[in-house]
């Protein structure tokens, strides 16, 4: 069954057709990075104009590129929380009315579900259950992702997500938004030792928990002391603030496999594209014998491809959403279970 995907949670305009759930036969994705650039951030507002004017030449787009018309399509998935709540109403009506006047099955999916299922798209996905690190620009978490469907969290970060403390350091050193992917490029060229910053949450006690906000802060106290630097010396400093995070991330990771058992490790989200965390997280595993699986870059950042395959999965359990799907700005992750400890 083909599926078509939507997402507009945040500042990309998505559309997407997934066969079976497991192969993209398009991958559509209007940014509007350029018009928030030049606000240091994500107009909420501006987003929502955006999503509505360009929903409708992305869907077209994403059915042309996939060489099929709307009669082809025996579900819609959208994604239906957390997000701008602006934002998110765009892909939640457009599917509802796609659905309603074609009598199809129409399923919200969660955003995380949808980055956690971007993996089933490419060719061996890792078998259930298995442990899934998922980072983005909202979210840092340990997950058991189990059949059905069912995610057990084993922990998370107390304050900024790992995406969100890569766009705070980056907005401090004046490289402008989004910045962790600006931080990753400058980092290539910097010593990760250069520069000794705050160790987050390494005693044990804190479980599989992570913290972002000390380290950021620890950047700021570095550019207050020091100015905000230039050319090798700023390069440095990506690389030991990347440095720290993936460390960070890579090392908890570790701990929540050994101690789970879990030998198929995903990365997921926005930050799984930095290349830092990709090759630390690989070498990792091939020193711990789990193995890792972190879909291409363009499949870690938001898209729509991942809320069809999340979707689809649902549809073919029997699952349907009802013409009240309403966007919800803080829908809390679906099947989720509080990890007995
Ligand atoms: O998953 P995503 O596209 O949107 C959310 O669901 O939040 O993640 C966006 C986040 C942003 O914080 C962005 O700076 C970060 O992912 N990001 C990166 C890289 N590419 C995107 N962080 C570090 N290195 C990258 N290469
Ligand atoms: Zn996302």
């Amino acid at each position: 069954m083909l599926v078509l995907g939507l997402e507009s949670s945040c500042d990309e305009t998505a559309a997407a057709v997934v066969d079976g759930g497991r192969r993209a036969l398009s991958d559509v994705i209007a940014s509007q990075v350029e018009m928030h650039a030049r606000y240091g951030g994500v107009v909420p507002e501006l987003a929502s104009r955006a999503h509505v004017a360009n929903m409708v030449p992305v869907v077209e787009q994403a059915l042309a590129a996939a060489g099929v018309g709307l009669d082809d399509i025996g579900g819609v998935a959208v994604t239906q929380g957390p997000g701008l709540i602006g934002a998110l109403l765009v892909a939640v009506q457009m599917g509802k009315g796609i659905a309603y006047a074609r009598g199809l099955p129409l399923i919200g999916v969660h955003h995380l579900e949808g980055h956690l299922s971007a993996v089933q798209l490419e060719p061996e996905p890792p078998p259930m259950p298995h442990l899934a690190l998922v980072v983005s620009g909202g979210h840092t978490s340990l997950i058991r992702v189990e059949p059905g469907g069912v995610l057990v969290e084993l922990g998370a970060t107390r304050d900024d997500a790992a995406g969100e403390a890569f766009d705070k350091v980056a907005k401090l050193l004046g490289l402008g938004y989004p910045g962790g992917v600006v931080v990753d490029r400058l980092a290539r060229t910097g010593d990760p030792q250069a520069v000794v910053l705050p160790r987050p949450m390494v005693k044990k006690e804190t479980g599989y928990e992570f913290s972002f906000s000390g380290l950021k802060t620890a950047v700021l106290v570095h550019v207050r002391a020091h100015g905000v630097p230039t050319g090798q010396a700023l390069a440095d400093l990506c690389a030991s603030f990347q440095a720290t995070v993936v460390e960070a991330l890579v090392r908890k990771t570790r701990q929540a496999a050994r101690d789970t058992g879990l030998a198929h490790v995903q990365v997921c989200g926005g930050v799984a594209a930095n290349s830092r965390l990709r090759s630390e997280m690989s070498a990792a595993g091939s020193e711990d014998g789990f193995r890792v699986y972190i879909p291409p870059p363009a499949r870690c950042t938001d898209n729509a491809a991942m809320i069809a395959a999340a979707g689809a999965a649902r549809l073919a359990r029997g699952e349907r959403s009802g013409w009240d799907l309403h966007a919800d700005s803080a829908l809390p992750l679906p099947g989720t279970r509080a990890a007995s400890r």
